[in-house]
């Protein structure tokens, strides 16, 4: 059995049609000098922005740089610190670098949240301006509890939502708690553009510097949504243009996928996400987290922690998982592999990070996406294999 779990659905195929449409016009560029036609991009900017019912997007061209120009548009620089989940990935950190602040640390909990006792403990210590909070994998924290430390803290909050679209707490969406939310339309996420980012936030010198900085030049009238021309009259002369702006192509790929076919697909994603849950749950020294009922999550992979096992036999569990054709990837890896790295592997940034739990915790952290195309006898199929390769990987550590 080989399952391809980097297998994706075909884009709908309005997007394709929209996206033929766009190649025949040669009209690739998001600001037309002539036409009076919303450009793509224009239009996806406002439909994300009204699906969470927040006043601005702008469309950049990966959720990294997404992240990055919220930092910016927040005045975060060097002498700055910023708080982050050591459970993320290497964008975050790299958002955090390429705005030249300093990155501390939190803890992350056995369900995969950021712990908030060591927030609540590293907000208290003073110094830290912000919180780029990751919603790491779709694990979605107490978003009552984080926004009330980072007020009492006076840090500000900003939201990578590179998994959590479609998603929320309470009912209301991740990336709506914060000054910003940092959304990412590569493969692989919630909306399929390639590559993509979506910056949403209320405030209008958010908003215009945002536009502003992702390489508008003086065309900020081609955006649909958009603070009164005063504002960006403010921070014309006074914004580098950093050219991240989003492709015209990306945003006719992607605004077909929003919206009720978004939904859909969140709907599946957790009936797939269930299927394997139930199964992994069963299977010995297995620990799936835990979720709170107000969390509304959206799960396009899944995570369980191995417990009582040592590096040698997690490697070896790896190996043969990959053998019988489920890619497990591995958070507990001393080096990166693939997409895979821990915060030990970000040695731009400072090392020397308190982090009592995450050892622990990572060391037994795997990973396996959720394509769409899975059957349900396929997830029964990755279960099983996980099983025995869990069962093997002991056996034959206890033999040596
Ligand atoms: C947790 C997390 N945040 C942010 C990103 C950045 O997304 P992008 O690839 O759109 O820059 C990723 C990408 O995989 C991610 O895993």
């Amino acid at each position: 059995m080989m399952i391809d779990l980097t297998a994706q659905e075909p884009i709908p195929e309005a997007g394709v049609q929209a996206a033929l449409a766009l190649l025949r016009s040669g009209k690739m560029h998001r600001y037309g000098e002539a036409s009076g036609v919303p450009a793509e991009a224009a239009m996806l900017e406002s439909e994300f922005a009204a699906s969470l019912g927040r006043r601005y997007a702008v469309g950049l061209n990966s959720c990294g740089s997404t992240m990055f120009l919220a930092l910016k548009c927040l005045d975060v620089g060097p002498g700055d610190t910023v708080l982050s989940n050591c459970f993320t990935l290497a964008p975050v950190p790299g958002a955090v670098a390429h705005a030249g602040a300093a990155l501390r640390l939190v803890d992350v909990t056995d369900d995969l949240t950021i712990d908030l006792d060591d927030l609540e403990r590293k907000a208290a210590e003073g110094g830290a301006k912000m919180l780029l909070l990751s919603h790491m994998r779709g694990h979605i924290a107490d978003m009552t509890r984080v926004t009330d430390i980072c007020a009492r803290h006076g840090i500000g909050l900003v939201e990578d939502c590179a998994h959590t679209m479609g998603a929320g707490w309470e009912g209301k969406p991740t990336g709506t708690f914060g000054a910003v939310g940092c959304f990412s339309l590569q493969s692989y996420k919630h909306a399929n553009g390639g590559e993509g980012g979506l910056l949403v936030t209320d405030d209008d010198d958010i908003a215009a510097r945002a536009v502003l900085h992702s390489g508008s030049y003086m065309h900020w009238r081609g955006h649909q949504v958009r603070p009164p021309d005063e504002v960006f009259e403010r921070w014309k002369y006074v914004t580098p243009n950093f050219s991240l702006r989003m492709s015209n192509l990306v945003a006719a790929i992607v605004r077909p996928q929003m919206g009720q076919p978004l939904q859909d697909r969140c709907t599946r994603w957790n009936e797939r996400y269930h299927w394997l849950a139930e199964g992994l749950a069963r299977l010995p020294g297995v620990y799936l987290p835990q979720r709170d009922a107000r969390e509304q999550y959206v799960q396009s992979s899944i995570q369980f922690l191995v417990r009582e096992r040592s590096a040698e036999q997690m490697r070896h569990f790896v190996h043969l998982a990959a053998k019988g054709g489920v890619n497990v990837k591995w958070f507990g890896a001393d080096d990166p592999v693939g997409f895979t790295s821990n915060w030990k592997s970000w040695r731009y940034a400072d090392m020397r990070q308190d982090l009592p739990q995450a050892a622990r915790v990572l060391a037994g952290l795997c990973d396996v996406r959720i394509p769409l195309t899975l059957s349900r006898a396929d997830c029964e199929a990755i279960v099983a294999v996980i099983g025995r390769a869990l069962a093997d990987a002991q056996q034959t550590q206890a033999l040596a």
